[in-house]
């Protein structure tokens, strides 16, 4: 099974398989700042009152990501109605002006045209079989003047793991960027907006411990779904690794934004 739709459910009906690949970037991201509070720098959240997130999932970044605007009108949707109530549940914990949330598929957002200042898409557009049309219709829901931030990883992200991921058949390369990397982020966007800015996250992994490993990369397609004996492989090829790097991992990340604005 490949990142479709049809296995959304499998892997957003509850937190345990999202929280298997975060506890991986939580514990072992080498980065001056990171991810969500980086994400929110790259941010213009000045003069922004009414924000949309769109495939919120759990609602971490809003927690994780430093210090908002106090006048946040915050609306989260996902696919996910598990997600959904989640990240509502969490945010309404800061002081957000307003929270809602709504179970909503990207490619139909239920929106009136032009009704927030700003849109966020994180790491969630390779899960959309047509990414072009949710940009579209991120689009169709800003405000003149309105951003929309996309984020996804590059095709090199974590290229030491997945080389290791060989041992199940797998290719050797991050499969949500295999869908929607960099180039796809950047071209999608360009062909909506006209002009696009993109942003590296500078940062690094360095992995300590193996079991980390095998239920990050275990938790979704294709390494989701091996046999007995391929995963019993794949133990031994990371024990391997370990043990080569003396009982490290060190791989490369790669994780950009996109940020595009509607003309005014
Ligand atoms: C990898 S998680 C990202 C969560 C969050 N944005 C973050 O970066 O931490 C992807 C999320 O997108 C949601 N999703 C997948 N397809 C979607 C769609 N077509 N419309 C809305 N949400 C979708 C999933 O349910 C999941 O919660």
């Amino acid at each position: 099974m490949s990142f479709s739709q049809a296995d959304n459910a499998r892997q957003y009906g509850n937190v345990s398989k999202i929280a298997a690949r975060a506890r991986l970037h939580t514990l072992y991201t080498i980065a001056e700042t990171g991810w969500f509070p980086w994400v929110r720098q790259q941010l213009p959240l000045v003069d922004t009152t009414s924000l949309l997130d769109v495939g919120c999932g759990p609602g971490w970044f809003w927690t994780s990501c430093g210090p908002l605007p106090g006048n946040l009108d915050l609306t989260l949707v996902d696919r996910s109605a598990t997600m959904v109530s989640e990240a509502v549940e969490r945010c309404a914990a800061r002081s957000f002006r307003h929270v809602g949330g709504e179970v909503t598929d990207a490619a139909r957002l239920s929106f009136a045209d032009a009704s927030f200042d700003g849109v966020i898409a994180m790491h969630m557009l390779y899960h959309v079989e047509k990414p072009l049309e949710a940009i579209r219709e991120m689009a169709r829901v800003l405000k003149p003047g309105g951003f929309l931030a996309v984020t996804t990883n590059g095709r090199g992200n974590m290229r030491e793991l997945y080389e290791l991921t060989a041992v199940l058949g797998a290719a050797p390369m991050d499969p949500s960027a295999a869908v929607f990397g960099f180039a796809e982020a950047e071209d999608t966007m360009r062909q909506v907006f006209g002009e696009v800015s993109i942003h590296k996250h500078p940062s690094r992994l360095r992995v300590t411990e193996p079991e980390d490993v095998f239920m990050a990369m275990t938790s979704y397609p294709p390494c989701e779904d091996a046999g007995e004996d391929a995963l019993k492989a794949f133990r031994q090829a990371i024990e391997v690794a370990f043990a080569q790097g003396g009982g490290v991992i060190e791989s490369s990340h790669e994780r950009g934004l996109f940020l595009a604005r509607k003309p005014l």
